[in-house]
């Protein structure tokens, strides 16, 4: 399928997101593109678990997942986050699809370490035929970051690593995380273009700490194969290129920042 783009939207900003937003991605489609979005649901897991008293932790931002985690989020993703983000869509005048990535095998995943974050996996396999299926139609799938395992049931996803697997899978040409900050800042200023080498290095200094973590992995894991562009953006619409794509961070392979850094020189020479 051509020109399949990813928008991971975030929990974090899914109550932010406004109109203008969905139309964005109801124009696109209608351009020609084919969007897919994968959600997280941060926000709404926490209201959950908490009306359901149920203790929750982050480690490396990844949430450890007990059984009754597991419960809420599955509740909050598909109950609440998922149904908004397609009524959204369908006011927008596209059509659009709640998938599960635990349904009909679209998502498959392996525990990533059972002891430290429990139920918690790794994408392995996407099964694109049903997404494929549904962008034929003209309707853009959105996704709910809940896969299946072979031995341990139905295991979370993080949002972010779900998008990257998907969009790999579908041979996108873009992956897009809207999150609720600008993208990613060093001291509070807007770092354009990072390397994965930098991304490397911010995490290790804790520049790049909690959320962004699994957030800028997913982005440097993704940059082989069909995707030309990851940026992380604010989804509040605020910060703009000139043709109305989002402005963020955009996390590029090490040769790709080279050649651009000569292409600059080069310029600076003229
Ligand atoms: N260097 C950084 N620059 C910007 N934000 C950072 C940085 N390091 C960590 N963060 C945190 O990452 C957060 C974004 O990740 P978070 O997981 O909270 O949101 P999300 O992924 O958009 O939503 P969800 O996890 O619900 O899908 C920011 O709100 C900020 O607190
Ligand atoms: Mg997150």
């Amino acid at each position: 399928m051509d020109d399949v783009i990813v928008l991971k939207c975030g929990g974090s900003t899914l109550e932010n997101l406004e109109a203008d937003f969905f139309e964005s991605i109801a124009a696109m489609q209608r351009q020609g593109m084919n969007p897919v979005i994968v959600h997280g649901g941060g926000p709404a897991i926490n209201r959950r678990l908490e009306k359901d008293r149920v203790p929750t932790e982050f480690v490396d931002g990844l949430r450890r997942t007990t059984p009754q985690v597991l419960e809420a989020v599955e509740k909050a993703l598909t109950g609440d986050v998922q149904r908004e983000l397609v009524r959204a869509l369908e006011n927008s005048g596209a059509c659009a699809k709640g998938v599960t990535g635990s349904e009909n095998g679209l998502l498959q995943a392996s525990p990533v370490d059972i002891e430290k974050l429990g139920l918690v996996g790794d994408v392995d396999t996407v099964h694109t035929e049903q997404l494929e299926e549904l962008m034929h139609r003209g309707c853009i799938p959105v996704i709910a970051p809940i896969a299946s395992s072979k031995n341990y049931g139905r295991l979370n996803v993080n949002a972010d690593a779900a998008a990257a697997a998907a969009a790999t899978a579908l041979g996108a040409v873009e992956l897009i995380f809207v999150t609720d900050v600008d993208g990613v800042l060093r001291g509070g200023k807007l770092e354009e273009t990072l390397t994965e080498s930098s991304v490397k290095t911010y995490m290790e200094e804790g520049i790049i700490y909690g959320g962004m973590i699994p957030k800028v992995k997913a982005a440097a894991a993704c940059l082989e194969g069909s995707i030309q562009k990851v940026t992380i953006a604010n989804g509040n619409g605020k910060n703009k290129n000139e043709d109305g794509t989002l402005k963020g961070t955009t996390v590029v392979k090490e040769h790709a920042s080279t050649a651009h850094t000569i292409e600059m020189m080069n310029n600076q020479e003229v």
